[in-house]
């Protein structure tokens, strides 16, 4: 696992944003897994720049959503649909029909989440998984002791989770549903690189868990030590924890520029 350790969130979202360059500039039709939540928001601000500057071409690119409230109408301002459509496609030029996801709204739970896998494994997989990460350590909303081989299903929120998302429904947690479909953690692993930002204080816990912890499904983000090209990005705060930091600045630093992340 690659630690880079930037500055600050701005840094971290251009040197995520400039990765996702270097993909659709090889690859011009990825799949590019994205996150929701506060984090990843400065990587969609730094590609929406190099779009409008014309520096990145997105016409062909295709966008896969992690994970999605179970019970908030698809048009709910913060369905992750919603959420998606707004922070991601919309600042991206990207259309709807490019976009995959599972939905959220079916009656049948396990198979809108059968449908969601068989869709990602149609369009080629995942090239690029963003991610952000939970104080819990949770990926998409894998909460802790989630099956590290897990699948697209059905989790039930902790407490803890509900009350950290209550801020996007108006501080209220009642708003927050219960239930939730995620990706699994197989699923996620399947992605041919999977890139975790983490940025604040209230982060810095679950970062040295997930790169210095044991493989363990208390802290599901660990599982990306399985991954053979998995980059966690930090800024200082939420690397603070790290004791092998010194070492992740240096390696960074006397990288070769080709390499990217
Ligand atoms: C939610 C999302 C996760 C996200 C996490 C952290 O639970 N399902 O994908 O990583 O929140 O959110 P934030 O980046 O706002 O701290």
């Amino acid at each position: 696992m690659e630690v880079v350790i930037v500055p600050d969130a701005a840094g971290g979202g251009e040197l995520i944003a400039e990765a996702v360059a270097r993909l659709l500039r090889h690859k011009p039709d990825a799949v590019l897994g994205v996150a929701t939540g506060s984090t990843p928001l400065p990587v969609y601000r730094a590609l929406a720049a190099r779009v409008r500057s014309g520096e990145v071409d997105t016409s062909r690119a295709r966008i896969a959503q992690l994970d999605e409230y179970v019970g908030l109408p698809a048009d709910h301002p913060e369905s992750y649909r919603s959420v998606l459509r707004r922070e991601v496609l919309e600042p991206l030029a990207i259309p709807m029909s490019a976009f995959l996801g599972p939905d959220g709204t079916a009656e049948d739970v396990p198979g809108a989440c059968a449908a969601y896998e068989r869709a990602l494994a149609a369009a080629g997989g995942v090239d690029l998984q963003l991610l952000g990460i939970g104080t819990d350590g949770h990926i998409g909303f894998n909460e802790p002791c989630s099956s590290l081989t897990s699948r697209t299903r059905i989790k039930t929120l902790t407490e803890q989770t509900r009350s950290d998302n209550a801020r996007f429904f108006g501080g209220d947690v009642a708003q927050v549903p219960q239930h939730v479909v995620t990706q699994g953690i197989g699923t996620i692993l399947e992605a041919r690189h999977l890139v975790l930002l983490a940025t604040g204080e209230g982060k810095a816990d679950a970062v040295a868990a997930t790169v210095e912890g044991p493989v363990a499904a208390i802290c599901p983000a660990s599982a990306l030590q399985l991954h053979p090209h998995a980059t966690v990005v930090t800024d200082e705060a939420a690397a603070s924890k790290l004791k092998l930091a010194p070492y992740f600045r240096h390696s960074y630093a006397n990288k070769p520029g080709w390499q990217g992340i």
